[in-house]
């Protein structure tokens, strides 16, 4: 048997040479080829699939289970395959180009005060950081900042002029360390493999330098004249950027070893930026609560409310701030990655071909797909819809089974392998599993929210507005958060899409050096509610597992 095979991987090239009985997994993230592993390889979440053509087939290891083989080819677990000699493998295009991500947000407006400033002089420019000296330059420059979202699952780059503060370009993609798990822990788990750290890092900056570009390219300037940038995003992700470890943030007592509100080098992290550029990283509440729940606080202003508001954002985990008699408190709770279709039988991101989007009334019911283009899956809001109509029609009980003696309002009943689904198309299903997975992610939320409120000794009834942030929650339908449980009734009616406001928040820091102050100050009030050591969690939990209680 040869030392090592050669794994090729195709669109590409992207090619890793690894000993024989290596799983593909391993090859593509050797070859950095862009293979999603929301479960890192548990073999659970069958995202990791690859397609075989008949001669790559006899290239792997005897005891692989392929499935949907019909003799031209066959899908396989990259996770589960094992190579003993050269092999091409062929990615599926997800659709990942065409994601709808939320670039913008709501911000409340601040004077322009930036960090840095740029002095012009007859023999060049000296640029400023408050009072430090970062670089005496031959020629003139222009004054450019970067906001920086970094999500768990995408990445935004907003382009703005520090001299007149107005965003020049922005640029979104998906995250590249997506390729390395779906959500915070499996990237913490990651880090710690050999070389982890270093290769997530690198993949974060390969994707952000590849934004910085387009951003340039598209304002028609010069990525050395961006001074500064502020990366926002949730605590793991910061670490990951400032490679740091993140162990820590995935075993008891959670600290955080990043406590942001501080400046690095951005060449040192590898940012395309300007030789002396900064990056600022804003300061985080905890492990599970980041600077992008800080820097949304102060887009909203929810430190200054004179009201009682919640502050929510709904992705891998609902994290979520109230604001109540001056006062802010601030949880996390594991929500899962069902709403960014992992682990959902047909479940994808909002790309074109996703549902996005479900309605049902007199007996009529129509699906609306992302790009106006045949579904081919479900996303996130598409299958909070589907739930809330299927909920609201008595088609799911309160247990989250499939009440299957009357006609659903939507769709039609089928029958796989002796088990019940719902079929939406001749592509689309829901199955009895992914509403379960709806089912445990709505009580994680509920139980949180719940846990939030008694720790803040807030009633329900109480709070005046919630205001919903990130890009899932952009899309979701007040009715439809209500039909679903994910939110009571009488705080759905209440909700207002503030959209990305981790970006909108590293502008304000970007523009207004005062706000960075000010920041760390309220962060550092900011009451955490630590729901590993809330005892009351479990209860909550099991009790928010029934569907049903939209109208209270
Ligand atoms: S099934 Fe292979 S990574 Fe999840």
């Amino acid at each position: 048997m040869s030392a090592s095979v050669e794994v090729r991987f195709l669109p590409g090239p992207f090619i890793a040479d690894v000993k024989p009985g290596s799983t593909l997994l391993a090859a593509a993230r050797k070859a950095r080829a862009p293979l999603e592993a929301p479960c890192d390889g548990a073999g659970i979440c069958g995202k990791c699939r690859v397609w075989l053509d008949p001669e790559a087939l006899t290239a792997l290891e005897s005891d692989v289970e392929v499935g949907g083989g019909n003799g031209q080819g066959a899908l396989v677990l990259a996770c589960d395959a094992r190579v003993r000699a050269d092999i091409a493998a062929t990615i599926p295009d997800r659709g990942d180009k065409n994601l709808a991500i939320v670039d913008h947000g709501l911000a409340t407006a601040r004077s322009l005060a930036p960090h840095i400033a740029v002095v012009h002089a007859p023999d060049g420019c000296t640029v400023w950081a408050g009072q430090e000296l970062i670089a005496s330059l031959p020629s003139a420059v222009a004054n450019l900042g970067i906001a920086v979202d970094i999500g768990t699952t995408t990445l935004v780059v907003a382009l703005v002029d520090l001299d007149s503060g107005s965003e020049l370009a922005v640029a979104s993609a998906l995250n590249p360390q997506t390729a390395y798990g779906h959500d915070v822990l499996s990237r913490i788990h990651f880090a710690a493999e050999r070389d982890g750290l270093p290769t997530m890092q690198r993949a974060l900056v390969d994707g952000l330098n590849v934004l910085i570009r387009q951003v340039c390219q598209r304002a028609g300037v010069d990525a050395s004249h961006i001074h500064e940038a502020v990366l926002g995003g949730n605590t793991c992700m910061l670490h990951i950027a400032a490679a740091v470890d993140p162990a820590p943030l995935g075993r008891s007592p959670y600290r955080p070893s990043l406590t942001g509100g501080s400046h690095l080098r951005a060449a040192e992290l590898g940012l395309g930026i300007a030789a002396h550029g900064l990056a600022y990283l804003p300061p985080v509440v905890s492990g599970f609560v980041g600077a992008d729940i800080t820097a949304g606080i102060l887009a909203t202003d929810l430190h200054r409310s004179q009201q009682t508001v919640l502050l929510l954002d709904i992705g891998t985990n609902g994290e979520m701030v109230l604001a109540h008699a001056g006062e802010l408190w601030a949880t996390s709770t594991a929500a899962g990655p069902a709403f960014e279709g992992v682990n959902i039988e047909c479940g994808m991101r909002a790309a074109h071909g996703a549902v996005d989007a479900v309605t049902a009334s007199g007996g009529n019911w129509e699906l609306h797909a992302i790009g106006d283009v045949p579904a081919i899956g479900i996303c996130g809001s598409g299958l909070v819809d589907l739930v809330s109509c299927l909920v609201r029609s008595g088609a799911i009980g309160r247990n989250g089974r499939f009440a299957t003696k009357a006609a659903p309002p939507v769709g039609n009943w089928d029958e796989r392998e002796g088990r019940c689904l719902l079929r939406l198309s001749r592509e689309v299903v829901l199955t009895q599993k992914d509403v379960r997975q709806v089912q445990l992610a709505k009580a994680a939320i509920r139980a949180g929210l719940d846990a939030l409120l008694a720790g803040a000794k807030v009633r329900r009834q109480d709070v005046e507005r919630v205001l919903v942030a990130g890009s899932f929650g952009y899309h979701l339908r007040p009715d439809s958060l209500a039909g679903s449980g994910l939110l009571p009734g009488s705080l759905a009616a209440k909700v207002e899409a503030v959209g990305n406001t981790c970006k909108a928040g590293a502008i304000t820091l970007l523009t207004n050096d005062d706000t960075r102050r000010e920041l760390k100050a309220v962060t550092a009030r900011v009451r955490s509610i630590e729901l590993a050591n809330d005892a009351a969690f479990g209860r909550r939990f099991v009790e928010q597992m029934a569907f049903g209680d939209a109208s209270t």
